[in-house]
């Protein structure tokens, strides 16, 4: 059987300061990995590094804002050859066609759909050219169908859905494998907030964990669990893949009748 460990390989983890981002450096870094954490708050970049330095991995930190082409050149520079390349920054937003200004969707656009082309195109080509890597993307269930009250999240996720197919088939022969995670609702900061918006929080959280077939929300460690799996030779004949980390959710069209 083809490995799971990616001993000898650098990694680079978008928005690894917090939450999926931060499990997945550490999974990554557990399983023998280099890991840059690629963040915009280097506060909280730096706290991943040291969660990774004190469990005996190795990491770096690096402040990139990924609608930055300016700050992704320098990053570059820093960490021009990357094996493994995990576009996750992303950021929420709540509203339907008729609250969602024109503003907020760019935005959406901006960071969910913009920031990890820009990810890919800073170091997809060096993988090309030496003919090997793996990029794992963080789309979500709300990037295989419709999310309500989420619009500008779920557009932008089915971008990331469609921007991870596309670019598995262009590259297919190039020996870079390109794939996405479709996680449902997990337990981080971001979700956290979300349910704290909520007039009662506590029925909010209940709702959520109960319309995912396992009745809980997942934890950041059983998605990373995921993104180490794609990254590695385990998954070498996986690309263009949208596989959803969801416990059911997405398995059944009625799932709460
Ligand atoms: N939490 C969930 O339930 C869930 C479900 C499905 C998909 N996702 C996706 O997983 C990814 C991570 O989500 P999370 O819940 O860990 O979020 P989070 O808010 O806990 O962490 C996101 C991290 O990205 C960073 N970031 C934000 N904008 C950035 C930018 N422009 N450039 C660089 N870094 C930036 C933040 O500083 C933060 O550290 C997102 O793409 C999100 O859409 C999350």
């Amino acid at each position: 059987m083809s490995s799971l460990s990616l001993k000898g390989r650098t990694a680079l983890v978008t928005g690894a300061g917090s939450g999926i981002g931060q499990a997945i450096a550490e999974a990554m870094a557990a399983a023998g990995a280099r890991v840059v954490v690629a963040e915009i708050r280097r506060e909280s970049g730096l706290e991943t590094v040291q969660l990774i330095k004190g469990a005996g991995g190795l990491a770096a930190v690096v402040q990139v804002n990924v609608t930055s082409e300016t700050d992704l050149a320098t990053a570059f520079q820093l960490f021009p050859e990357v094996d493994i390349l995990v576009c996750n920054a992303g950021i929420g937003h709540v509203g339907t066609l008729l609250t969602t200004r024109g503003e907020d969707f760019d935005r959406m656009m901006s960071v969910n759909v913009r920031g990890v082309f820009n990810t890919m195109k800073t170091w997809v080509p060096g993988m090309v050219a030496r003919g090997r890597g793996s990029v794992v993307n963080l789309a979500s269930t709300a990037g295989l169908g419709g999310l309500v009250d989420r619009l500008a999240y779920s557009v932008s996720k089915h971008a990331v859905v469609g921007l991870t197919r596309s670019t598995a088939l262009d590259l297919a022969r190039s020996g870079v494998r390109v794939n996405c995670l479709c996680p449902g609702r997990v337990e981080t900061p971001f979700v956290r907030t979300r349910i704290a918006e909520y007039p009662d929080p506590v029925a909010a959280a209940q709702e959520m964990a109960s319309t995912q077939a396992m009745g809980r929300l997942a934890q950041p460690s059983e998605v990373a669990a995921a993104a180490v799996f794609l990254a590695s030779d385990a998954a070498s004949f996986i690309t263009g893949a949208a596989l959803p980390v969801d416990g059911g959710w997405t398995a059944g069209m009625f799932p709460k009748i």
